[in-house]
């Protein structure tokens, strides 16, 4: 019957096509394995959440919790005791509430002996993110339970990507959170107000993805860069840019950076860079000197490491 079990799902970073995959363009999306989010689960007399989240966000997991228990067969019935640890930043665009969705519902997989593929964890995770953030395109929980790069459409299955060759990143948080649900809903009311711009803008953002996914493919960082940059323009665009990130971004390009961009809802969390190896320290330092914190380095081998 139900034993205990763990699972630990990582963060995710949004390379490009964010925001505008909720209206079914496509995005490409990595794993963030340097954070990540741990939930064990065992049977319980009654159901028990113990996190380090604040009261309010306790609320809402404990809600996730039931959700997710209804939907994983065996646990209807059955209370669960649920422990989160872990280190993605909560609202900061790295994939936080993905994360859990997709650490619990794979635990409770687990204790309840099904052998689910990341599909079947995704479907349940899915329903969980639209409890936390309304209508999600899907991005965040598909990267974080295939745990592998992808390109993403809305409604179609992801394909995994492979990068071409080595790729060095570092990310800058401006410390403190957006609201992805504000976000979303902020483009929706832009998108509304001028339908013929933001089909135009929306077609340049597919246009993107597509030049961004060919340089990622070839390893071609030199390639890539200037496309980050257009992707942040779009985002600064359509308003989902902040004072900070434009900062942190700015002071990324300075230091030397290929390419820098806001990643995920955006109006707060972290910036992404990209650098060749040698310049990537060079530009965590212009970032902590700019006042990001945490900033963290995250490399891709290519395919012959
Ligand atoms: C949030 O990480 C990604 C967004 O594109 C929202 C979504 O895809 O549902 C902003």
């Amino acid at each position: 019957m139900h034993a205990s079990a763990t699972s630990t799902a990582p963060g995710k970073v949004i390379l490009a096509g964010e925001h505008f995959a909720v209206y079914r363009r496509p995005a490409i999306a990595l794993p963030l394995e340097s954070v990540s989010t741990t939930v064990e689960v065992r049977p319980g007399p009654h159901d028990l959440l113990v996190t380090q989240l604040e009261p309010g966000d306790h609320a809402r997991a404990f809600a996730l919790v039931r959700l997710a228990r209804s939907r994983v067969p065996g646990w209807a019935d059955q209370p669960v005791e649920v422990r989160v640890a872990g280190s993605v930043p909560v609202g900061m665009g790295l994939g936080s509430s993905a994360a859990f969705a997709v650490a619990l519902t794979r635990a409770l997989a687990v204790a309840a002996g099904h052998d689910w593929d990341a599909e079947a964890v995704r479907t349940v995770a899915h329903e969980l993110e639209c409890q936390v953030h309304g209508s999600p395109s899907g991005l965040d929980d598909t990267v974080i339970a295939h745990a592998t790069p992808v390109l993403f459409r809305r409604g179609e299955p992801p394909r995994p990507l492979r990068a071409g060759g080595p790729l060095h990143f570092v990310l800058g948080s401006v410390g403190y959170a957006g609201s992805t649900y504000e976000a979303v809903a902020g483009v929706r009311r832009l998108a509304e107000a001028r339908p013929d711009w933001f089909a135009g803008v929306l077609d340049q953002a597919e246009r993107e993805v597509t030049a961004v996914v060919e340089a990622f493919e070839a390893g071609d960082a030199a390639a890539l860069g200037p496309h980050l940059d257009a992707v942040h323009a779009l985002l600064a665009d359509i308003q989902v840019s902040c004072p900070d990130l434009e900062r942190l971004v700015t002071a990324a390009r300075d230091a030397g950076a290929l390419g820098a961009k806001l990643v995920g809802a955006g109006c707060g969390g972290f910036m992404l860079a990209l650098t060749d190896g040698p310049r990537q320290s060079v530009v965590a330092d212009a970032l902590r000197r700019a006042g990001a914190e945490p900033v963290f380095v995250l490399s891709i081998k290519g395919p012959n490491p």
